[in-house]
């Protein structure tokens, strides 16, 4: 029994995390998995989760219920407040949430709905993408195809490939985009670019699906929720997959949601309906801690403030980070060309290295990058920048 099952070769993100917990040099350095370090080298808990904690362990202690199969409703309520704004109350009916077990529970929830309406379709991706992209939607059973994403220089989005490529996709194809903060390049599309695209996608019935793991990371909540907004505004059909795993460093939580803008009210609802069941046959209702958490915050006008601001601390620190990792690359070595440091932006910044550099600077200096050439911004600091310079600046 069992002889046939092939050993499972490692996942790009995830295993290299196990190795880099292995690997016994002191003055190792993890710029690999996107989790936000602090100047400390501490993933934080925030001050507003613990404040959220204090709040939910006064009312209620014990209770541990199971949530309804789409989750906690004042978490769901607050969540389409952030992603989608003020949306008038029309749209808002059109405007399906529901929560998910993290951002990637929320694309398979998506993909595993998409696959039975739509099982004719195929899913298209940007070149490059998160990994897990191609495995959620292939693992929902979908041909996955890549668009053209970036362009030579590395610092702009090769815009008019990716629209001539969406313009010959049949009706109902999905196209994966990265609502902000592109993982693994940190290059978005500009406002008119996204306006550009779903035009495209009116008229060609394509099925847009959204993903935002990083709402905040860029330029600020609002700034990086255009795409999600202008969508919603566009009239067309499309899907919204979100994590609160960087963004309120409630990775262990798992806590995420799906939204699905539709065309009418009553269609929402049935919609509701088959979302509900998808995830009441895959794992039953969604966790509850890490949705009473956000929703805790995100319900109470001061708390979400201060947690817009501890937002804005991290971002802050990762652009002054990405500066300084600029001003050392260059100190070290004047002629390399490293300007694609300070044009990206969030999280990532994408080196265009290839996987042999990175398997170099791995054992060679113990810095861990993605073999896509990704570097996790989040996880320099002053003690460690001088070490990750002197490796980039080599290659
Ligand atoms: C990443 O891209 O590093 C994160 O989204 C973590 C993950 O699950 O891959």
């Amino acid at each position: 029994m069992f002889e046939q099952v092939e050993a499972y070769p490692g996942d790009p993100i995830l295993s290299l995390m196990d190795d880099f917990h292995s690997d016994k040099r002191a003055e190792k350095v993890n710029l690999s998995i996107g989790f936000y370090y602090d100047e400390a080298g501490l993933v934080p808990v925030l001050d507003t989760v613990k404040a959220a904690k204090s709040k939910l362990d006064a009312v209620n202690p014990s209770a541990n219920l199971y949530l309804p199969m789409d989750g906690h409703p004042a978490f769901r309520k607050a969540v389409q407040q952030y992603l989608f704004g003020e949306a008038d109350p029309q749209a808002a009916n059109r405007i399906v949430t529901l929560q998910s077990v993290g951002g990637s529970g929320a694309l398979r929830v998506g993909a595993d709905f998409l696959k039975r309406y739509y099982p004719e379709s195929q899913v298209w991706v940007s070149d490059p993408t998160w990994d897990n992209h191609l495995a959620i939607f292939s693992g929902a059973g979908f041909s996955v195809n890549r668009y053209p994403y970036l362009d030579e220089t590395g610092s702009h989005v090769a815009f008019e490939r990716m629209l001539a490529c969406f313009d010959q996709l049949p009706a109902h194809t999905i196209v994966l985009l990265h609502a902000c903060c592109h993982n693994p390049t940190g290059i978005d599309l500009t406002p008119a670019q996204w306006d550009s695209v779903f035009e495209l996608c009116r008229q060609r019935s394509l099925i847009p699906f959204l993903d935002a793991a990083y709402l905040g990371m860029g330029d600020g909540v609002d700034e990086d929720a255009y795409a999600i907004r202008a969508l919603a505004k566009a009239g067309i059909t499309g899907l919204v997959a979100n994590s609160f795993s960087k963004v309120f460093s409630l990775y262990g939580e798992r806590v995420g949601s799906l939204s699905v803008v539709c065309k009418s009210e009553a269609i929402a609802e049935r919609v509701s309906g088959q979302l509900k069941g998808t995830v009441r046959t895959n794992y039953s209702n969604p966790p509850r801690h890490g949705a009473e958490l956000v929703a805790t915050i995100l319900n109470d006008d001061e708390l979400r403030e201060e947690w817009r601001a501890e937002l804005e601390g991290m971002r802050n620190r990762m652009i002054q980070m990405r500066n300084a990792l600029y001003a050392k690359v260059k100190e070290i070595n004047p002629e390399l060309n490293v300007e694609y440091l300070l044009q990206q932006k969030g999280m990532f910044s994408y080196t265009g290295l290839t996987a042999e550099a990175v398997d170099n600077i791995r054992e060679q200096h113990a810095v861990y990058l993605i073999r896509s050439g990704r570097i996790c911004i989040a996880g320099l600091n002053e003690s460690n920048l001088n070490a990750v310079a002197n490796a980039l600046a080599k290659y």
